[in-house]
């Protein structure tokens, strides 16, 4: 599927081919990166995964369940230590370096305690910076992105979709020049999905963050990035990668185009040879 401009475990990109020269650094680099978590019975998490990413880029991940993806972002985060294999940021080595992404998971954790205000500047405080300088400096953003006048409520009084508005937003201004979301918009309805995801790419193109994005939603990963790892079951390696060429803004209606049709069948083909259930699950 040459259309695809796709790149199999064993072939390299242009972006690859062009690391190996020396002609340019990626943002993100995992480097052979294998995972065994020991116990009873020892589980091979990850072998051998290794990626590039360019800076600025939206990148997604999807592969079945229990194929390693959030044990990826928890290696990233430097909250595990890996097996094998090394992490580089700007072609540093920062394996089991703490605080160089900012990593959103699944739930939103927010505090309760806290007002939304104070739950947004959570990172900037953790970061050294006195409450009232965040607070000031935190609170035009949450104007400008949907959280006007909610910002002295305590998160159990907002929706689900404002929730994850403030836990992305405090993520975004932790001033990491990475962001891995996991899963983020997985327990949302429908129609809050699609309109987060706008509120997203809206966010990206402002921030100009590199993100790393893992979703089992396969029109969601199309419709936001510019590039798909599509992993393989346990133990996770990477099956294949690939651009999506479709050309940015993206309006809605994109979903419903051939060009869209043919990365969406691309993903749910390379994913249905390995979990039929969960694929039959994503694609309803
Ligand atoms: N701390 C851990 N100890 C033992 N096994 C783990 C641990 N974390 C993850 N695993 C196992 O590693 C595999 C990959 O998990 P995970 O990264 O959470 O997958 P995904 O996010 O793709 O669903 C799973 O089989 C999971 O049960
Ligand atoms: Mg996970």
């Amino acid at each position: 599927m040459l259309i695809l401009g796709k790149t199999s475990a064993t072939e390299s990109s242009h972006f690859e081919s062009e690391l190996m020269t020396g002609s340019t650094t990626a943002k993100i680099e995992l480097r052979g990166l294998s995972q065994v978590f020991y116990g009873e019975r020892d589980v091979v998490a990850l072998e051998s995964v290794s990626l590039a990413i360019a800076a600025g880029r939206f990148v997604s991940l999807i592969g079945p369940s229990g194929c390693g993806k959030s044990t990826i972002f928890n290696i990233l985060a430097g909250l595990q230590l890996p097996t094998k294999g090394a992490v580089f940021i700007d072609g540093e080595n920062v394996t089991g370096g703490i605080g160089v992404v900012g990593y959103m998971l699944q739930k939103d954790l927010l505090l309760p305690w806290r007002t939304v205000l104070d739950n947004v500047i959570l990172g900037m405080e953790i970061r050294g910076m006195p409450v009232r300088e965040a607070r000031a400096q935190a609170l035009p953003y949450l104007y400008k992105y949907g959280l006007g006048g909610f910002e002295k409520q305590y998160p159990a009084t907002l929706s689900g979709g404002m929730r994850q508005r403030a836990a992305l937003l405090r993520t975004l201004l932790y001033d990491c020049e990475i962001i891995l979301l996991d899963e983020p918009f997985g327990a949302l309805d429908a129609q809050t999905r699609v309109r987060m995801q706008e509120w997203l790419l809206q966010i990206w193109s402002d921030f100009g963050k590199t993100i790393i994005f893992v979703t089992h939603d396969v029109d969601e990963a199309v419709y936001l990035s510019d590039e798909i790892y599509v992993m393989s079951p346990r133990p996770g390696r990477v099956k294949e990668r690939f651009d999506v060429d479709l050309a940015r803004p993206r309006p809605r209606h994109l979903v419903n185009a051939p060009e869209f049709a043919v990365y969406r069948q691309h993903c749910l083909d390379l994913l249905s040879h390995d979990a039929p259930d969960e694929v039959a699950a994503s694609a309803a």
